[in-house]
């Protein structure tokens, strides 16, 4: 039987089903091999237009969904804030509903604020994929990481996931929370408390007051950016301090499995949330999720167009 995304949009993994997570990743399976074959294209978006909308920066997301657009055969257009009638004071609504007017099919938005695309997505016809908003969520991410941790490790369920740094900001580790928590697999989080919210405790996680509780026995260990950019006072001490009780070095390493690896969405500031050694290290799969990206990006646009080809 042919299977079919539930959802015309991809929101965040909080509404994602665990069936149309395993569909995307067993297709972005598929993806890999497209990716590994010479040519690494199909025409399976052929004559689709796609708008990448990025009103935040971004180096990965962007990057790996436009490469994901070419490799389908799509026509991919990019636009931001700096350069766009935003800058003339026009409001998201009108933004977005010109994109749509202009016969896009999929529209990729990563936006400050969160809560932006779900929004956006019952106004217009083109099919939003969430990349990013705000603290909320990065379901993209979310599922490159499961597919990086399931190609790895053979599986998610069962498996202990430590996700440390700063919590309080990150969009990453919410949908992560959702995401592993739906495959099965414990979620353990830890932050100084100052980056810690409170609610963190209604989520499917177990909130740690230390990163050796996050780690103990863990078979990943995930790293979350510092995010300067949202901290509107300092939330720690020193990086110096910050680095030493929440940084991911060999001593918390060797708390984990022996067999655990070292995962970081990115940009990662080197020696704040684990020095080079580790980023490097021959467990570290940063790399490989940066590969990933380009896999699920990939099948999430291939389904997204196939549940519209059959509406
Ligand atoms: C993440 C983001 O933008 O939320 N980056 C990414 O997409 N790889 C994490 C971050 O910026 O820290």
């Amino acid at each position: 039987m042919k299977r079919i995304l539930d959802h015309k949009d991809l929101l965040g993994l909080q509404q994602t089903s665990k069936n149309d997570i395993e569909l995307i990743l067993d297709t972005a399976d598929m993806m890999r091999h497209i990716l590994n074959s010479p040519t690494k294209k199909t025409a399976h978006l052929a004559g689709k237009s796609v708008v990448l909308f990025f009103l935040e920066n971004s180096t990965r997301t962007r990057l790996s969904f436009e490469m994901a657009c070419k490799n389908l055969g799509a026509n991919s257009s990019n636009i931001s804030g700096a350069g766009s009638s935003i800058y003339k004071g026009e409001n998201l609504y009108d933004t977005v509903k010109t994109i749509d007017a202009m016969s896009t099919d999929l529209l990729v938005m990563r936006h400050c604020q969160s809560g932006a695309p779900h929004l956006i997505a019952p106004l217009i016809s083109a099919s939003v994929i969430n990349g990013g908003d705000g603290m909320n969520e990065h379901p993209t991410q979310a599922l490159l990481d499961m597919l990086t941790i399931r190609e790895y490790k053979g599986k998610i369920a069962g498996l202990r996931v430590a996700i440390v740094g700063d919590v309080l900001h990150s969009r990453v580790v919410r949908s992560n929370i959702w995401g592993l928590s739906k495959m099965g697999a414990e979620v353990r989080v830890a932050a100084p408390p100052t980056m810690m919210p409170r609610h963190l405790d209604q989520l499917p996680c177990i909130v740690c007051s230390n990163v050796r509780q996050a780690c103990e026995g863990a078979d990943v260990l995930m790293g979350l950016r510092v995010q300067l950019e949202r901290q509107k006072s300092a939330l720690f001490p020193s990086i110096r301090e910050y680095a030493h009780f929440f940084g991911i070095d060999e001593k918390v390493l060797d708390c984990a499995k022996t067999d655990a690896i070292i995962m970081h969405p990115g940009p990662c500031n080197h020696g704040v949330e684990m020095p080079t050694s580790i980023h490097e290290h021959e467990r570290s799969v940063v790399h490989c999720q940066v590969t990933n990206g380009v896999a699920i990006r990939m099948a999430l646009l291939y389904l997204l167009q196939a549940r519209r080809n059959d509406q």
